[in-house]
């Protein structure tokens, strides 16, 4: 019987527990699974490619079927070169449905012999995306139990690093508002 590859494309900035909760479905339901993160040069990440890539291979290491790689161009393309015949999507409540039908038709249109595959993450998961997770760290929430430790840790190091990167530049006698811009222009 042929083997079912899949791939699980995404920006990951931060990879979340809602990611991790998808991967471990996929993992039950393809032979093998690749999440793949979107080498974007137009976004502004918190996370380098390199980061993300290693948080995600430490968060899925217990899976012997997942595997995690970085693509650009289009994620059809990706997966025709990586042979998989499937991308796996999240959909976490009815407003996901909208964009994701918009991009999986797309896909279709664009490699009609692939199919998208769209699972659900746990409830206790369907608030969580990596731009709340961004948000609510960087104004000082709790984001224990949206992250793994691991990403939890990383997050706090760089939200540490950029305060006090912000202290710096207003204890140099910038006005906070400079100083503010420079922090949002780090995405922090
Ligand atoms: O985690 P995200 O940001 O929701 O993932 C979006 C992603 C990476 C799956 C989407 O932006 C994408 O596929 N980008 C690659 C370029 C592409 O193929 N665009 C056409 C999509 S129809």
């Amino acid at each position: 019987m042929k083997r079912i590859k899949a791939i699980y494309p995404g920006s990951f900035d931060p990879p979340t527990n809602g990611h991790l909760d998808l991967i471990e479905r996929g993992s039950k339901i393809f032979d093998e699974l690749v999440v793949a993160i979107l080498r974007n040069p137009e976004k502004d990440p918190l996370f380098s490619v390199a980061d993300r890539r290693k948080m995600l291979e430490a968060m899925t290491s217990g899976f012997d079927n997942v595997s995690v790689d970085t693509f650009d161009g289009l994620t059809v393309d990706y997966a025709l070169r990586v042979e998989a015949r499937a991308i796996l999507r999240g959909i976490r409540a009815i407003s996901d449905y909208e964009y994701e039908l918009q991009m999986a038709l797309m896909n279709r249109k664009l490699q009609p012999g692939l199919e998208t595959v769209f699972m659900m993450p746990a409830e206790k998961y369907s608030y969580l995306s990596s731009r709340l997770v961004r948000e609510v760290a960087q104004l000082g929430g709790s984001i224990e139990c949206l992250v793994p430790d691991l990403v939890e840790q990383k997050v706090r190091e760089k939200i540490d690093v950029a305060h006090k990167f912000a202290n710096r530049e207003q204890s140099a006698g910038k006005t906070p508002s400079e100083g503010k811009s420079k922090f949002r222009k780090k995405k922090l």
